[in-house]
């Protein structure tokens, strides 16, 4: 085994192939919308319903995708690899899930998820919510929001994930165009540490490229199978 212990970054370029938008790239548009308007807390408090359907739009979109080869390859790898191979994700998506994945960080939330601002409990949520849904632990309301990192926000298992960070022999990084931090730093931290290799798996080179050893280019659903074929062969 040439590497014990893999972590793995995860963003939108992995479901893109899944039919899933990605953020940037698209004139700074999100699905139409601009992510001040209904990714940041202001937003939410400025205009909930909006920030509702959006995600609730997003939400009900899930129905209607599956997990790509990428996914799977990477479930593969978690359950064919003899050391820890921990998934970090930036996607709200549940598409890891879904194709096996275990140990699985989602850092910016879950779309499946509604959190309480009154109580704090986290649920699941497959459903639409609004500000007439009741929580179901308090009964407050308005108090339901999407369990959703926005923008200005701190995203969730930091200190898991500077754990992993410390312990990697190897750092991949996935679909990802390097822009919002922490998880556009995490190659540097890797790099500063100077104990892992990093490779770089995208459509294109990120913003981070350069400090990466490794680079492969092309869609995931093509450059991640090869990938983890080569690390479970004893190859890379
Ligand atoms: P971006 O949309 O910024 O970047 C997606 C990256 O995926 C780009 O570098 C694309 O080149 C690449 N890409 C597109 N299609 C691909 C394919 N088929 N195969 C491989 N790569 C492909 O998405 P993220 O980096 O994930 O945060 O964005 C980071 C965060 O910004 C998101 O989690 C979200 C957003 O604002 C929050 O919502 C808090």
């Amino acid at each position: 085994m040439k590497y014990r212990n893999i972590v793995i970054l995860t963003g939108a370029g992995i479901s893109a192939e899944s039919g899933l938008g990605t953020f940037r790239g698209s004139g700074g548009l999100w699905e139409d919308h601009r992510v001040e308007d209904v990714a940041t807390p202001e937003a939410f408090q400025r205009d909930p319903g909006l920030v509702h359907r959006f995600y609730n739009a997003r939400r009900r979109n899930l129905g209607k995708v599956k997990p790509n080869a990428a996914h799977i390859a990477l479930a593969r790898l978690q359950t064919g690899h003899p050391g820890s191979v921990i998934l970090i994700t930036q996607n709200v998506d549940d598409l890891h899930e879904r194709a096996g994945s275990g140990t699985l960080l989602h850092m910016h939330g879950e779309l499946l998820r509604a959190r309480c601002r009154a109580c704090a409990d986290v649920f699941d949520w497959p459903e639409d919510m609004d500000d007439g849904t009741p929580c179901p632990s308090c009964a407050a309301m308005p108090a339901l929001r999407p369990h959703i990192v926005w923008f200005g926000e701190m995203p969730f298992h930091m200190e898991e994930i500077d754990a992993a960070l410390l312990e990697t022999d190897l750092f991949i990084s996935i679909g990802t165009s390097g822009s919002v931090y922490p998880a556009a730093g995490y190659v540097a931290q890797i790099h500063a540490l100077g104990r892992a290799h990093s490779v770089e798996l995208n459509l294109e080179p990120s913003e981070g490229q350069s400090l990466f050893a490794e680079r492969r280019y092309g869609p995931a659903t093509e450059v991640v199978p090869d990938y983890v074929e080569e690390i479970l062969g004893g190859a890379a």
